[in-house]
C-alpha cells in the first residue's frame, strides 16, 4: 500500500474547510440563533459580542448560524442580508474608507479604491442599505484588529446607523479572541456593541476527540489511524487551551509526516513529531516577524545563555545589548523599552522571566531561555545570519 491511500480528502483538515456539523456547540448555536431569530420576521435583533480563546469555534459557529438563518429566511420568502468581514484581512479593514467601501461593495455598490471623500463613501453605503429590504447582519470578525487600526469612532457610527436609515435594520455581531481591547473603548460603543455577550469556553480533550473523529472520517481512509492517535492530538490541544484548530493541525501534520515516510498507518510517534514541527515553525516564524530591536535583544540573550546556564540578569542583558547595537550601528532603545520587549519575548514563550530577590540589592528580573533543541538551533542560525557579529 502506498502513501496515497492514507488521505481520502486532505482538504477537510485545513482551515478552508467548513464542516457540516458542529459538535459541542449546540448551546452557543441555539443562543446566537435565538438572538438573531427576530430577523426572520423582519425585526432588528440585538447586537452580539462574541468572545473566546483562539480555536474555540467562534467563526465557525457564527457562519453556521447565519447560513441556517438565511436558508430558513429564503424558504419563508424573507430577506436576510449578511455582510461578513474578517477585519484582519489586509486591504479590507485597515482604514475607515476601505471598510465602508468594502461593505458597500458587498451590497452591490462599486466604490473606487481611493479618491472619494469619506463622507461620500458613507453616503454610498447608506444608500445601498436603504435599498435593501430586511435585516442586515454585519459580522465583524476579529473586531479588535479593526479598533486597533482605525479606532472606535467608526464603530460608533456603525452602532448608530439605524437612526440615520429608515428602511434598513442593521445588527452587528462582533467577534474577538482578545478582550483587553475593550478596556480602552468608548463606553457607549462598548455597551451598544454588547447588547448580548457570549463567551465561548475552550474545548476539553473529550470534546476535541469527537471533533477529530468526525473530521478524520472525512479526511482519511479506513484503518490508517493507529489507536491512541486521535486521543493524543486531542490531549495535546486540550493541554494548551482547548484549541480545535491546533488539534486539527496536529492530526493533519501527523498524517503528512506518515505520508512522506510512505507509511501505511499514522502512529502516536507521528503526532509527537507533528507537535515539535508545529512548535518549531511557530516559534521560528514568531522570531522572524519581530522588530529588529527585539531580534538584537534575543541575540544578546542567546549569547549570554551560551556563556552560562544560570539565570541571566536583565542588567547584563542591557549592557551587552547596547554594545551589540554599537557594533551594528543602530541606536539602542532605553532600558524601559527593553523591559517591554523582554516581556513580549516572554509572552511568546521564547524566554521565561522571573523576579527574584537579591537580598540587600533589592529585587531584579532574571531571564532564562525557554527554547532548546531544534528550535534553539533554528533560531540561533537565523539570528547569526541576520547579525554578523
Ligand atoms: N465544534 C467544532 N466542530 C468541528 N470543527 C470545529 C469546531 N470548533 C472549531 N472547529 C474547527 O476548528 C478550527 C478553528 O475554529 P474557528 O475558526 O471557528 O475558531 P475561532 O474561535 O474563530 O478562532 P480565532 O479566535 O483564532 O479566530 C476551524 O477549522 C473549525 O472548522
Ligand atoms: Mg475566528
Amino acid at each position: 500500500m502506498n502513501s496515497k491511500t492514507l488521505f481520502k480528502d486532505k482538504n477537510s483538515l485545513t482551515i478552508r474547510y467548513t464542516p457540516d456539523t458542529v459538535p459541542h456547540r449546540e448551546e452557543q448555536i441555539n443562543m446566537i440563533g435565538g438572538i438573531l431569530a427576530p430577523a426572520l420576521k423582519g425585526d432588528r435583533p440585538s447586537n452580539i459580542f462574541i468572545y473566546g480563546m483562539t480555536g474555540t469555534g467562534k467563526t465557525l459557529v457564527t457562519q453556521y448560524v447565519v447560513n441556517q438563518l438565511k436558508e430558513i429566511a429564503s424558504s419563508n420568502n424573507v430577506t436576510i442580508n449578511v455582510l461578513y468581514v474578517n477585519c484582519k484581512m489586509k486591504r479590507v479593514a485597515d482604514t475607515e474608507y476601505r471598510l465602508i467601501a468594502y461593505l458597500a461593495g458587498l451590497l452591490g455598490k462599486k466604490v473606487p479604491a481611493t479618491g472619494l471623500p469619506t463622507d461620500q463613501v458613507y453616503k454610498i453605503f447608506f444608500e445601498a442599505l436603504e435599498e435593501k429590504t430586511g435585516v442586515v447582519i454585519l459580522v465583524l470578525d476579529e473586531i479588535d484588529a479593526l479598533i486597533e487600526k482605525v479606532g472606535d469612532e467608526l464603530l460608533y457610527t456603525l452602532t448608530r446607523i439605524n437612526q440615520d436609515i429608515d428602511n434598513s435594520k442593521v445588527t452587528i455581531v462582533g467577534i474577538s479572541n482578545n478582550l483587553s481591547f475593550t478596556e480602552n473603548m468608548d463606553a457607549r460603543v462598548k455597551s451598544s456593541l454588547s447588547d448580548e455577550e457570549m463567551i465561548f469556553p475552550p474545548y476539553n480533550a473529550l470534546q476535541l476527540k469527537d471533533i477529530l473523529l468526525e473530521r478524520a472520517d472525512i479526511a482519511f481512509n479506513e484503518d490508517v489511524i493507529e489507536d491512541g492517535v486521535i486521543q493524543k492530538c486531542a490531549a495535546l490541544a486540550a493541554q494548551e487551551h482547548g484549541d480545535a484548530r491546533r488539534a486539527l493541525n496536529l492530526l493533519r501534520v501527523a498524517g503528512e509526516l506518515a505520508e512522506r515516510q510512505n507509511m501505511t498507518k499514522i502512529t502516536i510517534g507521528h503526532v509527537d513529531c507533528a507537535e515539535s514541527k508545529i512548535d518549531l515553525d511557530h516559534i521560528v516564524e514568531a522570531v522572524k516577524t519581530q522588530p529588529k530591536q527585539s531580534k538584537i535583544l534575543l541575540k544578546t540573550i542567546l549569547m549570554l545563555s551560551e556563556k552560562s546556564s544560570e539565570y541571566i540578569f536583565t542588567g547584563d542583558v542591557f549592557d551587552l545589548y547596547v554594545t551589540l547595537c554599537d557594533k551594528i550601528g543602530i541606536k539602542p532603545l532605553t532600558q524601559r523599552r527593553i523591559s517591554d520587549l523582554i516581556a513580549e519575548l516572554d509572552m511568546l514563550s521564547i524566554i521565561n522571566t522571573k523576579v527574584i530577590s537579591r537580598g540587600r540589592h533589592g529585587r531584579t528580573r532574571t531571564i532564562r531561555l525557554a527554547i532548546s533543541g531544534k528550535v534553539y538551533t533554528k533560531v540561533s542560525e537565523y539570528l547569526n545570519n541576520e547579525f554578523n557579529i
